[in-house]
């Protein structure tokens, strides 16, 4: 059995696809032991808890210095035991070590189909917005290992979705979610739990 922990900063729709998932067998072999925010508002942890999972805050507010709450959250994290860290709509810049700690060990989901539109400053809505700004008629979401850069790792999954006149940020990123985020990352989990994930050099394998 896969032991994952999901890192949340906001709403927690991917953690709520995750669960969803795992009840309804699309995802086999892996159960969440653990919720991470950094944020105490987030809506991801009543989700958790509405799920009998436990929710955990470690706020980078509550230590004076970053490398307090680096060791807090390494702590943590740490005390799960966890085969795989998913990041699920988490806003915060991991600590160096816990990257290195966990490599080939971290999954982010990012909603654009990456090397477009990622990187420094391109998070959440934004995101959206550029895409918008851009006129690009694609967009999508991808699942990726992470690395130490700015959404540089292997990539898993992604998935295309259609830029249609009239959208909006907020239009396009729900359309997003639901027709890429919510499908690739369940998916990418469900393949790691099952062990048909290979990485070679900086390419990612998929087994039949
Ligand atoms: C999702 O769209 C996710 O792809 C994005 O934040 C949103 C979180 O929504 N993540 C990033 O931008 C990471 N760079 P959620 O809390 O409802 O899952």
């Amino acid at each position: 059995m896969l032991r994952v922990g999901v890192m949340v900063s906001g709403g927690g729709t991917n953690l709520q696809a995750i669960i969803d998932s795992i009840n309804n067998g699309t995802i086999t072999n892996a159960s969440i032991e653990v919720v991470v925010s950094n944020n105490y508002n987030a809506y991801a942890l009543e989700r958790a808890k509405n799920n009998g999972i436990e929710a955990v805050c470690v706020s980078p507010k509550d230590y004076e210095e970053r490398a307090m709450y680096n060791d807090e959250l390494i702590k943590t994290l740490d005390s799960y035991n966890l085969d795989l860290i998913v990041l699920a709509g988490c806003m915060v810049v991991l600590p160096k070590e816990l990257i290195e700690k966990y490599k080939n060990r971290i999954i982010n989901i990012h909603p654009a189909l990456i090397p477009s539109f990622c990187g420094k400053g391109y998070y959440g809505l934004h995101v959206h917005e550029k895409v918008l700004e851009r006129g690009v008629k694609l967009t999508g979401a991808t699942v990726h290992f992470v690395d130490e850069g700015t959404d540089t790792g292997p990539i898993i999954l992604q998935k295309a979705v259609e830029v249609r006149y009239g959208d909006t940020p907020e239009i396009l990123q729900k359309r997003v979610m639901e027709e890429a985020e919510w499908k690739i990352m369940p998916q990418a989990i469900n393949l790691i739990a099952n062990g048909k994930i290979l990485i070679e050099n900086s390419f990612v394998r998929i087994l039949d």
